[in-house]
């Protein structure tokens, strides 16, 4: 796959883009020539991803956003609205993981926080900029999902729950916006090597953030008669 200048003109929109998956999808798509709008709470690392990006020739601006308020993501798209008009693509990656304790031992406010993050996020994002895709009849959605959305997780039920509630919106939503030429997908990867959840000493055995990258680029350079549904990532090694 030939990637420099293939997505180029392209606005790209990626949340959870200040580290880990989000900043290597950044990076990746920038490589390929798209605008990179990085999206996450926290400045200071959107601007070290933005630094890193503009160091490697690309483009990148940070869209300071806490996908939890709703106005928060009202105001992102109405600047991106009023600045571009377009949005060509939307990677939903921002989550958070809170594990390590049985269901009846979760408090409400995790069980909120996650939902809102992981799930009620990616629902707001899509309410926000699919109008934007429908007006251009074209647009890719990409969330990333776990493959905890397809198995149980012991002692983290309230993170499957919303990642199992996210892969049923995903393909419920590609049903909705593929009469407008817009695609919706799913990656669902296994361990990552990242600061998730606390993240662990030793992660080289586990499916690197370049290799999710990697799957994004693909899904969003698929020739326009057919789109990806979704792709699971597995390490290769076991722990
Ligand atoms: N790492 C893994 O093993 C693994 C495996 C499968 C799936 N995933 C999924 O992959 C995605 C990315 O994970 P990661 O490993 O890259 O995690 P990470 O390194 O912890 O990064 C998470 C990103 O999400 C952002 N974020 C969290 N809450 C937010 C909010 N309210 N508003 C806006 N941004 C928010 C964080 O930025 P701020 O805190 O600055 O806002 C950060 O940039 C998640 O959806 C996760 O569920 C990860």
């Amino acid at each position: 796959m030939s990637h420099r200048n293939t997505l180029d003109g392209q606005i790209a929109l990626v949340t959870g883009a200040g580290k880990g998956i989000g900043a290597a999808v950044s990076k990746r798509l920038a490589s390929m020539g798209a605008m990179i709008l990085l999206a996450a709470r926290d400045r200071e690392q959107l601007a070290a991803v933005q630094q890193e990006i503009a160091s490697a020739g690309g483009r990148a601006e940070p869209a300071p956003l806490d996908l939890r308020e709703e106005s928060s993501v009202a105001a992102l798209a109405q600047s991106v609205k009023e600045r571009f008009g377009r949005c060509d693509i939307l990677v939903n990656n921002a989550g958070i993981g809170i594990t390590g304790q049985p269901l009846h031992e979760t408090s409400p406010a995790a069980w909120d926080e996650m939902i809102s993050t992981n799930l009620r996020g990616p629902y707001l994002m899509i309410r926000a900029f699919a109008p934007l895709m429908i007006e251009a009849r074209a647009g890719h959605i990409v969330n990333i999902s776990s493959l905890a959305g397809h198995n149980p997780l012991k002692n983290g039920a309230a993170y499957s729950a919303s990642k199992w509630g996210l892969n049923g919106l995903t393909y419920s939503v590609a049903e909705e916006l593929r009469e407008y030429g817009i695609r919706v997908s799913a990656v669902a990867p296994g361990s990552v090597n990242t600061e998730f959840g606390g993240g662990s000493k030793d992660g080289s055995w586990k499916v690197q953030p370049e290799d999710v990258a990697h799957v994004v680029a693909m899904i969003v350079t698929q020739s326009p008669q057919s789109f990806v549904s979704e792709v699971k990532v597995r390490p290769l090694r076991k722990p």
